[in-house]
């Protein structure tokens, strides 16, 4: 962190001496105030709630330019990653900092791939849950679980435990999505082949069968390697943030991401794609495109409750950069499948036409966000609604570890440890029960 030539000044009305506050400079984006002694001089906390407006860690990894609608992993455009990189190079560079060359990548993948099994005793673990259960409850569970099984690789302040665990999370997250899914469809497992890509490998063990020889079609193959890809890091975001207050504690990586993907579970976050999916489910029982006025309508009364799910950002003010890669594959996967005329990918641009151009959304700067398309590749693919946020979760996986890893070698790390404003009740006595 660089200290900056300037710095804040805080006064109060009530005569209160002012109080100097450091400010700090990043590479780019906004500086930040340094507050950590402001209670101990002041008495006073700050108060934000969401943490809109407070910076949490410093962080070398992910940077959004939510106005300018940019995305840079490790200072790499998402646009160019997305289009010259795979998923594999991504992981390399969010974990350790640079792209690889073809021989360190070759070495990577490798060492992924090491650890794509799972202990054989999970099967047994999954079966407890009932054949229903949404997969983000299995996944909670099944990553959670892992770290009864890799007592090894447990120590968040062992590097190279942290780095073992990094690989067995990436390499094991796609076998176990596929598990949850199998598992949800009653058919067998299917052990993961490493001789594919990572993506190729995810498709083989969501839709083969151990009856028919399966082969990746190399479409969706690249278009799950993107949807990978636009998912991996997203700063300090409410999974992340998450992940990172779990860690804080000291816990094992295995139970800090398991925090995470519960985080994900939720449908302001990475529920998004499904819901969305969803609401053009319901739209479409309604009456398809004739109804999109009427459904508009809903979503800009303030009463009803209907949000245009996949439409909004709390960063991105301009547009989701990963939106517009998305709605590209979105274009090639329907394509290539023959799905062009697809309703509810009608249903969509139908929606989306209506929204750029109404003074609500205009207004708001609400844009779609990457997950009113993934939605619609996944589905295209045959994954089914109910497993998107775990395929999210599983891309999301690199970037909670690489967050993870960097806040623990961080020497100002701290066990997380917010504030509040309490507004409750003061001191009071307990009263016998009869004369309460
Ligand atoms: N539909 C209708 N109105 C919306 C929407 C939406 N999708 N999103 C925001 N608004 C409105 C709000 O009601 C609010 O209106 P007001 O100023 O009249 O009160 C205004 O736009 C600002 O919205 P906030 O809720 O303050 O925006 P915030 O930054 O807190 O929330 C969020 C962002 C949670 C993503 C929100 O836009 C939303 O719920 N979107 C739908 C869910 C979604 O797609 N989530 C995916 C996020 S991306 C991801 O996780 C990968």
């Amino acid at each position: 962190m660089k200290l900056s030539a300037n710095k804040a000044t805080l006064s109060f009305s009530n005569g209160k001496p002012n109080i100097d506050l450091p400010v700090y400079e990043g590479t780019v984006g906004p500086d930040v105030i340094d507050i950590r002694k402001l209670y101990g001089q002041s008495g006073m906390f700050t108060y934000d709630p969401g943490f809109l407006s407070t910076a949490s860690c410093q962080s070398a990894i992910t940077y959004i330019d939510g106005d300018k609608g940019e995305l840079l992993y490790r200072g790499y455009p998402i646009e160019q990653l997305a289009t010259q990189c795979d998923f594999m190079e991504t992981c390399h560079l969010l974990l350790y900092g640079n792209l690889p060359n073809a021989k360190a990548k070759a070495d990577f993948t490798k060492r992924v791939t090491n650890h794509t099994m799972v202990s054989e005793q999970m099967q047994f673990f999954l079966r407890g849950f009932r054949r229903d259960a949404h997969p983000m409850a299995i996944m909670t569970g099944l990553v959670g679980a892992l770290s009864a099984f890799y007592h090894d690789s447990t120590d968040i302040n062992n590097p190279e435990h942290r780095d073992i665990s990094a690989l067995r999370l990436i390499a094991k997250m796609p076998t176990l999505v596929a598990m949850a899914y199998k598992y949800s469809i009653g058919q067998p497992y299917m052990y993961p082949q490493n001789n594919l890509s990572y993506a190729g490998n995810f498709m083989r063990m969501m839709f083969a069968t151990p009856c028919d020889d399966y082969k990746v079609n190399p479409v969706i193959e690249r278009a799950m390697d993107r949807i990978f890809i636009l998912h991996a890091d997203h700063e300090q975001n409410a999974s992340t943030s998450t992940v990172r207050l779990c860690g804080s504690s000291g816990t094992n990586p295995f139970a800090a991401i398991a925090a995470g993907v519960a985080c994900l579970w939720g449908p302001a976050h990475g529920g998004a794609n499904e819901a969305c999916l969803n609401m053009l489910g319901e739209i479409q029982k309604m009456g398809g495109i004739e109804k999109v006025g009427h459904f508009m309508e809903q979503v800009k009364d303030k009463n009803s409750g209907v949000k245009l799910m996949g439409f909004g950002h709390r960063v991105y003010k301009n547009y989701d950069p990963r939106a517009k890669l998305m709605q590209e594959t979105c274009k090639e996967v329907l394509g290539a499948l023959g799905l062009e005329k697809d309703p509810l990918f009608k249903l969509a641009m139908a929606l989306e036409k209506i929204a750029l151009e109404d003074d609500y959304f205009v207004s708001r700067k609400l844009y779609p966000n990457v997950d009113f398309y993934s939605g619609i590749v996944q589905r295209a693919i045959g994954i089914p609604v109910n497993m998107f946020t775990g395929v999210f979760a599983l891309a999301r996986t690199v970037g909670w570890i690489a967050q993870l890893n960097e806040m623990i070698s961080d020497p100002e790390y701290k066990i997380g440890r917010p504030r509040q404003l309490f507004t409750g009740s003061v001191k009071r006595d307990v009263l016998p029960i009869a004369k309460r």
